[in-house]
């Protein structure tokens, strides 16, 4: 099955995640609402074990890509979540962290938090795969697009039917990086939800799901990218 091996994005665990898109999606066209991110993070401060020792994170030198005045980053240090806010937290999953220190941290952690259940070697054969400079740092092409501006501008587009009927596709592709999750079937409702495709996230459990339930509509895998790099890979499901 052929993938989109530039822009498939694995999100280091469900709070970096949110905050990425937040970090990256600067001048919020997009709507991650702002209290699912810190209610996120409350959850996975509550449900630490507390028996464990304080927990290092990684940290990743990221500097900042635009000088967009509206950009969360900007504005992060001036709100109530600064101290919360892990600036440097690194955001993706790419080949570099397949090493056993990573393994033996993130391994006390089960699900969409860590490493829990899985194998050393199937997790450093799947990091592998991750190794271009789109795996390492989310919005990498952006310094060589012509038409860049001050800030970046992302659309995150869900799949819950709220598009249906809506005519927002032409608006959706206006924006720099576009963001589908999961079951996203876009043939047949381009008018609605678009048809442009920069980054496309799902985990092993949704895409199999996925493929189940939304067959009938159509849903056949992951949209193929803008980037022309893929990859051949399969799996079992
Ligand atoms: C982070 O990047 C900046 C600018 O590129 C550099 O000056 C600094 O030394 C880097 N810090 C680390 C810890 O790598
Ligand atoms: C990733 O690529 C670099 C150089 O391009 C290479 O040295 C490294 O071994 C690769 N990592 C993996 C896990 O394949
Ligand atoms: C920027 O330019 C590229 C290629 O020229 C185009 O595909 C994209 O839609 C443009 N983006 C915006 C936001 O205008």
């Amino acid at each position: 099955m052929e993938l989109p091996a530039r822009r498939l994005v694995l999100f280091f665990v469900v709070i970096n995640g949110f905050l990425g898109l937040y970090v990256l999606c600067v001048s919020l066209q997009i709507q991650v609402p702002w209290h699912m991110v810190t209610d996120n993070f409350r959850a996975l401060s509550d449900t630490k074990d507390a028996t464990r020792s304080p927990e290092v994170y990684a940290a990743e030198n990221t500097s900042l890509q635009t000088s967009c005045p509206d950009s969360i980053r900007t504005k992060v240090p001036l709100s109530s979540f600064a101290k919360k806010f892990l600036e440097t937290i690194p955001v993706l999953q790419w080949a570099k962290y397949a090493t056993m220190a990573e393994y033996q941290r993130l391994k006390n952690y089960p699900g969409a938090h860590g490493w829990g259940g899985l194998q050393f070697p199937l997790l450093q054969s799947t990091l592998s795969i991750l190794n271009t400079t789109a795996n390492r740092v989310l919005l990498d092409d952006w310094d060589q697009r012509p038409n860049r501006s001050q800030c970046i501008r992302c659309a995150v587009v869900g799949n819950g039917g709220i598009l249906k009927d809506s005519k927002k596709g032409l608006e959706i592709d206006q924006h720099d990086y576009i963001f589908r999750t999961n079951g996203a079937v876009i043939k047949g409702f381009e008018q609605d939800v678009g048809s442009r495709t920069s980054f496309y996230t799902f985990s092993t459990n949704t895409m199999h799901n996925s493929l189940h339930r939304y067959q009938a509509q159509g849903y056949n895998g992951p949209p193929l990218s803008e980037a022309q790099v893929s990859f051949d890979i399969s799996w079992t499901a």
